[in-house]
């Protein structure tokens, strides 16, 4: 993500949300359950702003590192978190092989999944699943599968407005099966705004 979206993409969030984004991160990420120690893994991290509250969430003792491939995101995570030495951030492409072995507790993905190829989110769950000790849980913030065509007027024009031809696709997608075909189980789902999103929580 770059340009002028990228430079002031939490306010367009917040804009989007109609203000209601902060409470909204709150919750998922209270789902989450962080504990003090725990080591996080962000898969596409934007603009830290997510980062930067799970590092509190999880003290000195823990370790965030946010992935992400757009200069400006990184720019603005490095110096929103900067203070805190427990965060970093890597310039690397989520759907590549990382070089990440067990070392995380919990991972995520936050509205990143959805503007994938399926080759590639196939690729960006096998990450995610090396880079979990055993026991370890990915959550995926994305949309809910939903049918578009019964959606209320106005929220179809901006959906696709806004979102690009993979988001439409990822509404019929049975990530569930996705998910479990790369060796996730026990899974926990918890919707958000009337369904239309959902936290999905599912264990290596
Ligand atoms: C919609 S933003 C979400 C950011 C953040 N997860 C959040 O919830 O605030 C998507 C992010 O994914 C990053 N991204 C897109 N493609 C990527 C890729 N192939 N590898 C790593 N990051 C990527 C973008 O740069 C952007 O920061």
């Amino acid at each position: 993500m770059h340009g002028f979206f990228a430079r002031h993409y939490d306010l367009v969030m917040d804009l989007l949300f109609l203000g209601t984004y902060r409470h909204f991160l709150r919750a998922v990420l209270a789902r989450m359950e962080l504990k003090l120690g725990d080591g996080v893994l962000d898969l596409g991290s934007g603009t830290g702003r997510n980062a930067c509250l799970m590092t509190k969430m999880v003290g000195p003792t823990g370790r965030v590192l946010g992935v992400d491939t757009g200069e400006e995101m990184l720019r603005q995570s490095r110096s929103r978190c900067r203070g805190y030495p427990q965060v970093g951030f890597l310039k690397a492409r989520i759907e590549r092989p990382l070089n990440l072995d067990a070392e995380f507790d919990k991972a995520c993905l936050f509205f990143v999944f959805h503007g994938f190829e399926n080759d590639s989110k196939e690729q960006i769950i096998a990450n995610a699943y090396k880079a979990l000790k055993p026991g370890g849980a990915l959550w995926i913030l994305d949309y809910s599968e939903f049918d578009l065509g019964k959606v209320w007027r106005p929220l179809r024009w901006a959906f696709t407005r806004v979102e690009c031809e993979l988001a439409l696709e990822f509404l019929e997608l049975d990530l569930e099966g996705m998910l479990r075909s790369a060796g996730f189980a026990d899974f926990r789902s918890y919707p958000f705004y009337r369904g239309y999103l959902r936290l999905l929580e599912a264990h290596k």
